[in-house]
């Protein structure tokens, strides 16, 4: 059985998307909850980007307890230095340094000749490594990258003492059957790479994210980076709860798995909804709120029957609560309570005092309470400043 790493990167690759910026306080309970589901990392940031990211990576460097918190970087010893100086703290430190290595990103965005880029990736791999044991590399746009080329950059990579070798699919162009010949040309043409993890981070945009990561997979990657709920640049990343329900209701076909706590999967989910504001699609697979649902006649007399007529997964194992309250001025302590812990937080007896007494106030001045308004009241704001 193979052991998939699953590299969380909601916190960057997701909170860069827009709509979807996160404060601290924010960023700092979610990254709890993505560690209590057992990812192997969690990407926290760009350190380098701004004073704030640089502060948020460094807080959840302190306060995450499994997972390797890494910071992305440029191929900048400047960058370098700031992803270091924020993972620092953290029990198992990472920096993630990259380069673009397609002809198209290197001539009009990064003004670079290929030659020079090779020597970014040495110098870039060679200073992170200098200063922290695990340094992943990756080469953006890889899958629009020459062959050739691409192979030379992975060989400085694992020349300069990189842990990881990260093959993105950074505008979600390539098909499945061209992410396999890619992994296994760089397999085939890369002296050490055995020795070090390869890593797939597919995007969204032809809505090929699950399927190419799978091929990845399948042609040799050890490590799926992706998001909670799929967020991301444009269309988004690969879903994470995607990647971990399909490792457990296929690992016959894939005779893969990985860490993910599935039954922390539904929380997370509704966790970062809440955060963002950004309602989950009733379709969207695995956290929509129809997946368990059935509507037409034969398919209700099948799962009234037996539940694996129509589902192939079940509640249980995504932590999909048996019933979801609707909570409104007439809910008590109790649903008020269940409905906090589904959502992900871990509340002091003190704490769920005084959240009840803001949503009490807040449920008499409005009707539909959203998850998004529990969020708020958590999170300490008073009714006035929900909105
Ligand atoms: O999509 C991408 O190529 C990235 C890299 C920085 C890994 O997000
Ligand atoms: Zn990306």
């Amino acid at each position: 059985m193979k052991q998939i790493r699953i590299f969380d990167t909601t916190l960057r690759d997701g909170e860069q998307s827009p709509g979807c910026s996160m404060n601290l306080k924010e960023k700092l309970q979610l990254a709890a909850q993505i560690d209590e589901l057992g990812v192997d990392c969690i990407e926290a940031g760009f350190a380098a980007s701004s004073p704030e990211d640089f502060r948020s990576v460094t807080e959840i460097a302190k306060s995450v307890k499994n997972a390797y918190v890494v910071s992305l970087a440029r191929a900048l010893k400047s960058d370098i230095d700031k992803a270091y100086e924020a993972v620092q703290h953290a029990a198992k430190p990472m920096i993630h340094t990259f380069i673009a290595t397609s002809d198209i990103h290197m001539e009009y965005k990064l003004k670079m000749t290929p030659d020079q880029v090779l020597d970014k990736v040495t110098e870039a791999v060679s200073y992170a490594k200098s200063k922290c044991d695990q340094v992943e590399f990756s080469a953006e746009d890889a899958s629009r990258t020459r062959p050739e080329f691409l192979w030379e950059v992975c060989q400085r990579a694992v020349d300069a003492g990189a842990s990881v070798v990260n093959l993105p699919d950074t505008v979600g162009y390539a098909t499945p059957a061209e992410m396999t010949v890619m992994i296994k040309g760089v397999k085939d043409h890369v002296k050490g790479i055995d020795d070090v993890i390869i890593s797939t981070h597919c995007h969204n945009d032809l809505g090929l994210a699950l399927a190419n990561s799978l091929a990845a997979i399948e042609a040799g990657a050890r490590q799926v980076e992706c998001t909670v709920n799929g967020i991301g640049e444009r269309a988004g990343n690969c879903a994470l709860e995607e990647v971990a329900m399909i490792l457990k209701t296929r690992q016959d076909y894939y005779q893969a798995s990985c860490r993910i706590d599935t039954k922390q999967i539904y929380r997370t989910s509704r966790m970062l909804s809440a955060i963002i504001g950004v309602p989950v699609a009733p379709t969207k697979p695995i956290v929509g709120k129809n997946v368990f649902a059935h509507e037409s006649g034969i398919h209700q007399h099948g799962v009234l029957s037996n539940k694996s007529t129509y589902e192939i997964m079940s509640r249980k194992d995504i932590g999909y609560p048996e019933q979801r309250m609707v909570l409104g001025k007439h809910s008590g302590r109790h649903a008020f309570k269940a409905e906090v812990a589904n959502m992900g937080y871990h509340l002091t007896e003190e704490e769920l005092n005084d959240a009840f007494h803001r949503f009490k106030d807040l449920a008499d001045k409005k009707k539909d309470i959203s998850d998004r308004d529990i969020e708020s009241v958590i999170m300490g704001q008073q009714s006035s400043q929900i909105t």
